[in-house]
């Protein structure tokens, strides 16, 4: 995997952005087909897709301690993720081995998974412990009735799940979250739109100026940034205006903390964002063509060098930072919305992706040739 450039050489190459008004570049355009944002058959792949891939399931720190586990569908399969008695963090498919009911559901901790339906309970280790009147089962075999394990590992910071296969999370991911970083918040919403643009629409700075006029634009660049891939992943660096004091800064003495944003493309569906003073992690789920649930979680930022890390302030900050930051959103979510009504219209049977828009080129390559392998 292509190694990501070390803070300092994004800071440095910033900088010379600044001075000459320009940007990352990438090498091609790209034409992708508006029939790819509409098509069943194509979803059903996508969805495929996500469930034969590790994908980031939830922050690690959505998991903190034994017996937390995270409840959510991912690509439309119930899924549970918990930490055991043993510290491993583990995956099962969420539905009870008696008759499919759901044995967990949302954010919580326990002890055990007991199913609201009968009662069957299971172990954090997924075994069957216990069946009520277990007369009624005649022959029942527990040990092949436990919940039936997907795949999970725990790589910087994020809980990877790959439900089919055996793919395993790249090991030289570079480091993403840190584990100090604390959740503070985690959401739900729906959005109107594939889930594909909606992901592009934070894997480019080119609209920072139209969309985000009065929200970002007067903190940030206008198409300005850094674009990086790494494996089948990106990069994208959105610097604030504020970093261009750095330039004053010897090299070896520069920090970026609170200068720039980091958003981590994490292929395919899977944002982190990490912003000045938190972090967002975005899941977006698939629920049709033109629906996506879009899965969030907060994390504090690990304290700037000197500062203490007092909980309450960091929190207040990370959540300060966090409503900031969701006027854009809501701006780019309009966006988004906007672009899926106008799908119909007819006028576009593909879309052109510019040189400016290298992590959403690299998106469709690395997309089109998963779909194909
Ligand atoms: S469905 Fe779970 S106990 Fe019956
Ligand atoms: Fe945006």
């Amino acid at each position: 995997m292509n190694a990501l450039l070390d803070d300092r050489a994004v800071a440095a190459r910033v900088l010379a952005h600044v001075e000459k008004r320009s940007t990352d570049l990438g090498e091609t355009v790209w034409r992708e087909p508006v029939e790819n944002y509409r098509s069943e058959a194509r979803l059903q792949a996508e969805m495929a897709l996500l469930r034969r891939l590790p994908v980031p399931f939830c922050p690690a720190a959505a998991l903190g301690g034994e017996g937390a586990f995270v409840a959510r569908p991912a690509a439309g399969v119930p899924i549970v993720a918990v930490r055991g008695r043993d510290g491993q963090v583990r995956a099962f498919r969420n539905a009870c081995r008696h008759r499919g009911m759901p044995v967990a559901d949302g954010r919580g901790c326990t002890k055990t998974f007991v199913c609201r339906y009968h009662g069957w309970g299971y172990g954090l280790d997924g075994s069957l412990r216990h069946v009520p009147h277990e007369e009624g089962f005649p022959g029942l075999d527990r040990g092949s009735h436990g919940l039936v394990p997907v795949h999970a590992e725990e790589r910087s910071g994020l809980v990877f799940v790959t439900q089919d296969g055996a793919e395993e999370a790249p090991a030289d991911l570079p480091p993403i979250l840190a584990p100090g970083q604390m959740l503070f918040d985690s959401a739900e919403r729906e959005v109107a739109a594939n889930w594909k643009i909606f992901a592009e629409s934070f894997l480019e700075g080119y609209h920072i100026r139209p969309t985000h006029r009065e929200s970002f634009y007067p903190y940030g660049f206008d198409n300005l940034n850094v674009i990086e891939a790494f494996g089948r992943n990106s990069r994208v660096t959105f610097p604030f205006r504020r970093i261009a004091r750095l330039a004053e800064v010897p090299e070896a003495e520069r920090r970026i903390d609170g200068l720039l944003t980091y958003v981590y493309h994490l292929f395919p569906n899977v944002l982190v964002a990490v912003l000045s003073r938190h972090t967002m992690v975005v899941v977006l789920e698939p629920l049709s063509t033109d629906r996506t649930r879009m899965v969030t979680y907060g994390l504090t930022n690990p304290p700037a060098e000197g500062e203490d890390d007092e909980p309450e302030r960091l929190r207040a900050e990370a959540a300060r930072d966090a409503a900031f930051a969701d006027i854009g959103g809501q701006e780019d979510r309009d966006v988004t919305c906007a672009i899926q009504r106008g799908l119909s219209s007819g006028a576009n049977d593909h879309f052109t992706f510019g040189r400016f828009e290298g992590a959403i080129v690299h998106f469709h390559r690395v997309l089109d040739a998963a779909l194909m392998g």
